[in-house]
């Protein structure tokens, strides 16, 4: 599904929406999401922030990221710490924090979570809708009066770039490196949330994730990260003729799972 525009909901915001246009590539609309063919995509501009918004009278809600309530926050307060999956494929056992770099931010969901357990994040993503997503929401939860999240926030940071791109103009490697590239959407019942559904239908399935393994073992210490939908196949089944080397450490979850790749231990 493509993005049609961008829709402003307000003559205020009309500057914003004219530099978000140009900035995805895409013309400003004047009829409102609701008014259009269904199956089509439009980010809107609004007080509450940019959304990427489903066409047509029956299209389901916004999509916006929101690290101030809803799942972040809630996964923040009660998630469950360094217990979670995420955390033990990452290796968070001493007090040691790594510095992540996830080159597959997306809407910044495991991005935000590793922020909250204390790792330094850089987010990268090279979709300019994805993005713009994403940089709204960093930059509404900023204004938020909650001191946690401000000192969580103070540990990411974000920018619009090809991944192969940015590993290769990396002077120092980094200690993490966590890829979640897009999955094709098959037939599988695999659980796919609202928002990543719809990031699939505008960026697709990322089809150059060996190529960015590659570059990532280039610039890793300790080890990479790769998260899949469960039953998908590992990377270098996915790309036999790369050559990729098999995960050595596996954690499988109802819905997903985080292949390692471990290089060095780490502190
Ligand atoms: C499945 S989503 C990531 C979701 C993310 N982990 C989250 O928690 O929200 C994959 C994202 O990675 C981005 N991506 C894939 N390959 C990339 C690359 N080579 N460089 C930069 N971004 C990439 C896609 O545009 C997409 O937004």
């Amino acid at each position: 599904m493509s993005l049609l525009g961008v829709y402003c909901t307000t003559s205020t915001l009309a500057v914003q929406a004219k530099q978000l246009a140009v900035f995805v590539g895409c013309p400003l609309i004047k009829i409102s999401p609701k008014q259009l063919d269904s199956g089509f995509y439009v980010l809107t501009v609004a007080e509450t922030g940019i959304a990427l918004q489903a066409t047509g009278k029956k299209a389901q809600g916004p999509i916006r990221v929101d690290f101030t309530c809803g799942t972040s926050a809630h996964r923040r307060r009660f998630g469950g710490g360094k217990g979670q999956m995420i955390a033990k494929a990452i290796g968070l056992k001493s007090a040691y924090r790594p510095h992540v770099l996830d080159v597959t931010a997306g809407l910044g969901e495991d991005g935000f979570v590793l922020a909250t357990l204390g790792c330094q994040m850089t987010l990268v993503e090279r979709s300019s809708i994805v993005y713009s997503l994403l940089k709204d929401g960093i930059e509404r939860a900023a204004l938020s009066v909650d001191q946690d999240l401000q000192q969580i926030l103070s540990c990411i940071q974000l920018r619009q770039q090809e991944g192969v791109n940015y590993l290769q103009s990396l002077q120092d490697a980094v200690d993490i490196i966590y890829l979640d590239p897009m999955f094709p959407e098959r037939n599988s019942k695999a659980e796919v949330n609202k928002s990543m559904k719809a990031c699939q239908q505008i960026v697709g399935e990322d089809q150059d994730a060996g190529v960015l393994f590659i570059a990532a073992l280039e610039k890793v210490i300790y080890r990479i990260i790769v998260k899949r939908p469960r039953k998908a196949p590992s990377l270098d089944v996915q790309f036999p003729d790369l050559s990729l080397p098999k995960p050595s450490l596996v954690f499988e979850g109802k819905s997903t799972r985080y292949d390692v790749y471990p290089l060095k231990k780490m502190p």
